[in-house]
């Protein structure tokens, strides 16, 4: 059977993202559990904010294209996501909104569709992002990703990582390892109908 195959991203541009740390961090877990990953920076695919007119004259702008189809050719998602204000990113709501959009001939929301997903949240604050962490959650959830319940949140962020991008309490690295390979485990299965 294929392996499983996963999108891995971070819901923030920043260069020094503690949130593109983690990703790096669980996307390497995930390719050890066996997965092919494809790990992504959304720095590299700069979307304008959603407007129906631009879609409508122009359709989807050609980096909203290509986020889409990286979704769509994913089994499943790795992402890491900080919060702002306590609320999910405008950057990960903006991709979603414009990867949601059909296309001549397409289903509904095709890209998330059938999809299994791990989110995660790093931040310098003691809440490590969880309320963001959720809402992208539920968010994924209502458009038919199917979510692990799993939180995973890396709270005092700026003290977490080391100077090489891993983190320094080998626990926290080890929740990360048991989230990637949850999210493995649970697509493989459901590639192979044994969910
Ligand atoms: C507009 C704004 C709002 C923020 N609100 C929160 C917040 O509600 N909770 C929190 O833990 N951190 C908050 N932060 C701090 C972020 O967690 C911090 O900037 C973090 O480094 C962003 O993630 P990144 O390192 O992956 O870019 C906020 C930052 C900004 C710029």
């Amino acid at each position: 059977m294929a392996s499983a195959k996963i999108l891995a991203f971070a819901a923030s541009l920043r260069g020094d993202s503690y949130n593109k740390k983690l990703v790096q961090i669980a996307a390497a877990k995930a390719q050890q559990a066996g997965a092919q990953v494809d790990l992504i920076d959304l720095r590299d695919l700069p979307m304008p904010i959603y407007d129906g007119d631009l879609e409508r004259e122009q359709g989807l702008p050609p980096n909203a294209k290509k986020f889409k189809q990286l979704l769509m050719a994913a089994d499943g998602f790795l992402i890491a996501t900080p919060e702002y204000n306590k609320m999910m990113p405008a950057l990960l709501k903006n991709c979603i909104d414009w990867a949601s959009r059909p296309e001549p001939n397409e289903p509904g929301l095709v890209a998330f569709t059938g999809k299994v997903a791990a989110v995660m949240g790093a931040s310098p604050g003691a809440l490590a992002a969880i309320r963001g962490a959720m809402q992208a959650r539920l968010q994924l959830s209502l458009i038919g990703t199917l979510v692990l319940p799993d939180e995973l949140g890396i709270a005092r962020a700026h003290e977490a990582f080391n100077e090489d991008g891993s983190l320094k309490d080998a626990k926290q690295e080890q929740t990360v390892a048991t989230l990637a390979a949850k999210l493995v485990a649970t697509i493989s299965k459901l590639k192979s109908g044994g969910a």
